[in-house]
C-alpha cells in the first residue's frame, strides 16, 4: 500500500511553486522536515505589507499593469482579512508563509498573482519580513520596558527616605537609600531601551531587491519601496543582504541583556522575600503555595523569570552557532533563525509584563530594612573619609579605622557605642562632629557626589527619571 502510493507520487508532477524542474512530488517526510509555516506564519502581516509595497513598485516601473497591481492589492487584503478571521488554511506542503500567501493569491486572482514574485526571491523576502516584524516588536518592547521603569520609579517615590544596607560580595557594605537601589534598575532598563534603538537603526534598511543574492536585471526601484515601508534606506550589497542575520543576532543579544536584568532583580526578590531577609512582601495574588507544606508562600514568578534566562541565552547561542561558518550567501540553515528569535522575544515580553505587575504588588518592610543597617560596621568608610577630611592620608585612615573595628568586634559593640574619648585614642584628629558621620542617615546623606546615594542626589535622579517617562508617554 505504502509502496503503491510512493510509486504513484513518483510519476506525478510536483505542484510546488518551484516545481517546474521536478518530475516527482516531494516525500511527505521531507515536507514535514523542511516546513516552517508552523512558526513563520506569525510573519503574515509583515509579509503582506512587504508584498503590497513591492507590487506598487512593480506597477510604477511598468513591470505589471495598474489593473494587475490593484488585483494583487485587493487579493492580499482579502487574504489578510481571512488570516485575521482565522479562516485561512495554512498548509505545510507550501513550506512557508511566503508561498502559502502567494499560492492563495494566485488561486484567487489568477495570473496577476503569479506576477507578484517578479524581481524578488524568498531570500530577500524573508529578510524583509523579519526586519519589519522585529522593528514593530522593538516598539512594543520599548513600551514594556517603560512600564517596568514606571514601576521602579513609583516604588522609588513611595519609599523615598528609607535606608537599607547596600551590599558588595553579598556582605553589608554601606548604607544606601532603598530608592537608590530601585533606581539602579531604572538605569539598566534605560540602557536596554537605548540599545534597542541602536539595533533598530542598523536593522532599518530594506534588503528587498537583493533578490536571490546577485540583484536583478529587471528595472526595479528599491529606494521607493524602502521609503514606502519607512526604512531609512536600502542595504548596500546584495550578497551580504541575502545571507545576513546580524540584525536578528543583535536583537536577540538585546533581549538577553533585558532578561539578565530581569533575572538579577528576580534573584533579589527571591532573597528579599525569604524569612532571613524579610525585606519585601510579594502580594498573595503573585505567589503560589506548596502542595505539601501548608505554611509556604513561594516566589515562583521571580524564580521562573530567573529560570527562563536559560532559554533566552540558549536562543542567542543557537543563532550564533547557526550562522557560524555559513558560506555566503543564503543557505537553508538560515530558516533556523526564527524559532530562537520568536521564543526569546515571547519570553522576554512575558517577563517584562509580569515584572511590572509584580512590582506594583510588592511592599517593602521599611523597619526591617532600617534594622538591617545596624551592625556590620557599615559606617566604617565614613569614619575613614572623616579622617581624610582632617588631612590624614587615606591609607593611614583606612588602617586606623581597621583598628577601631577590630576593637569593637572584640568587645561586641558597634561604632556608635564608642564615646569621644575612646575614639580619640585611635586618632586625636577625631572631634565631637564625628557623631554626625557615624549615624546611618549621616552616612547616606554625606554621599552627595553625582550619582551617589544622598537623598538630594536620589531626589534629583528620581525627578529626571519621572520627567523622562513623562516625555516618553
Ligand atoms: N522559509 C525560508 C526561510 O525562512 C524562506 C527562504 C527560503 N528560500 C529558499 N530559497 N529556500 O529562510
Amino acid at each position: 500500500m505504502g509502496q503503491a502510493q510512493d510509486s504513484g507520487a513518483k510519476t506525478k508532477k510536483s505542484a510546488k511553486l518551484w516545481g517546474g524542474r521536478f518530475s516527482e512530488t516531494t516525500a511527505a517526510s521531507v515536507e514535514s522536515f523542511t516546513e516552517s509555516i508552523s512558526y513563520d506564519r506569525r510573519l503574515y502581516r509583515h509579509d503582506i505589507m512587504g508584498s503590497k509595497a513591492h507590487a506598487r513598485m512593480l506597477a510604477r516601473q511598468n513591470l505589471i499593469t495598474d489593473q494587475e497591481r490593484d488585483a494583487i492589492l485587493q487579493g492580499l487584503d482579502d487574504i489578510l482579512a481571512d488570516i485575521e478571521a482565522g479562516t485561512f488554511v495554512f498548509s505545510p506542503e507550501l513550506e512557508d508563509v511566503h508561498m502559502n500567501i502567494e499560492k492563495a493569491l494566485t488561486d484567487r486572482i489568477g495570473d496577476a498573482g503569479a506576477k507578484l514574485h517578479t524581481a524578488r526571491s524568498r531570500n530577500d523576502q524573508i529578510s524583509l519580513d523579519l526586519r519589519l516584524y522585529l522593528r514593530d516588536e522593538a516598539a512594543e518592547l520599548d513600551r514594556l520596558l517603560q512600564g517596568t521603569q514606571r514601576a521602579f520609579v513609583a516604588l522609588a517615590r513611595t519609599y523615598l527616605g528609607v535606608v537599607m544596607p547596600g551590599y558588595t560580595h553579598m556582605q553589608r557594605a554601606q548604607p544606601v537609600l532603598l530608592s537608590h537601589h530601585l533606581l539602579a534598575y531604572y538605569e539598566m532598563f534605560s540602557r536596554d531601551r537605548s540599545r534597542l534603538k541602536d539595533c533598530v537603526r542598523r536593522m532599518n534598511l530594506s534588503p528587498l531587491g537583493a533578490a536571490a543574492m546577485a540583484g536583478t536585471g529587471l528595472p526595479i526601484d528599491r529606494e521607493s519601496v524602502a521609503e514606502e515601508l519607512h526604512f531609512d534606506g536600502v542595504t548596500a550589497n546584495s550578497m551580504d543582504s541575502s545571507g545576513d542575520r546580524d540584525f536578528a543576532l543583535e536583537f536577540v543579544f538585546v533581549l538577553n541583556l533585558i532578561q539578565l536584568h530581569l533575572s538579577r532583580l528576580a534573584e533579589e526578590l527571591v532573597l528579599w522575600s525569604s524569612k532571613e531577609f524579610s525585606f519585601v512582601d510579594i502580594g498573595d495574588r503573585y505567589c503560589t503555595g506548596s502542595s505539601i507544606m501548608p505554611q509556604k508562600k513561594n516566589p515562583d514568578i521571580p524564580e521562573l523569570i530567573r529560570g527562563k534566562t536559560g532559554r533566552v541565552t540558549g536562543a542567542l547561542v543557537s543563532l550564533l552557532m547557526t550562522i557560524k561558518g555559513l558560506p555566503l550567501t543564503y543557505n537553508r540553515d538560515l530558516q533556523e533563525d526564527k524559532e530562537p528569535v520568536f521564543d526569546a522575544l515571547d519570553t522576554v515580553k512575558a517577563g517584562l509584563t509580569i515584572t511590572a505587575e509584580l512590582l506594583h504588588n510588592t511592599t517593602f518592610h521599611t523597619k526591617k530594612l532600617q534594622q538591617a543597617t545596624r551592625g556590620g560596621f557599615m559606617t566604617a568608610t565614613d569614619l575613614a573619609d572623616y579622617l581624610v577630611r582632617k588631612n590624614i592620608p587615606f591609607r593611614k585612615a583606612h588602617s586606623i579605622v581597621g583598628g577601631v573595628v577590630a576593637h569593637c568586634q572584640q568587645r561586641g559593640i558597634e561604632l556608635t557605642d564608642l564615646d569621644l574619648d575612646e575614639l580619640r585614642k585611635f586618632s586625636p584628629a577625631i572631634e565631637q562632629d564625628i557623631f554626625n558621620v557615624l549615624s546611618v542617615e549621616g552616612s547616606v546623606n554625606s554621599r552627595i557626589s553625582t550619582g551617589g546615594t544622598a537623598q538630594i542626589q536620589v531626589e534629583r535622579a528620581l525627578e529626571i527619571a519621572e520627567q523622562q517617562l513623562e516625555k516618553d508617554s
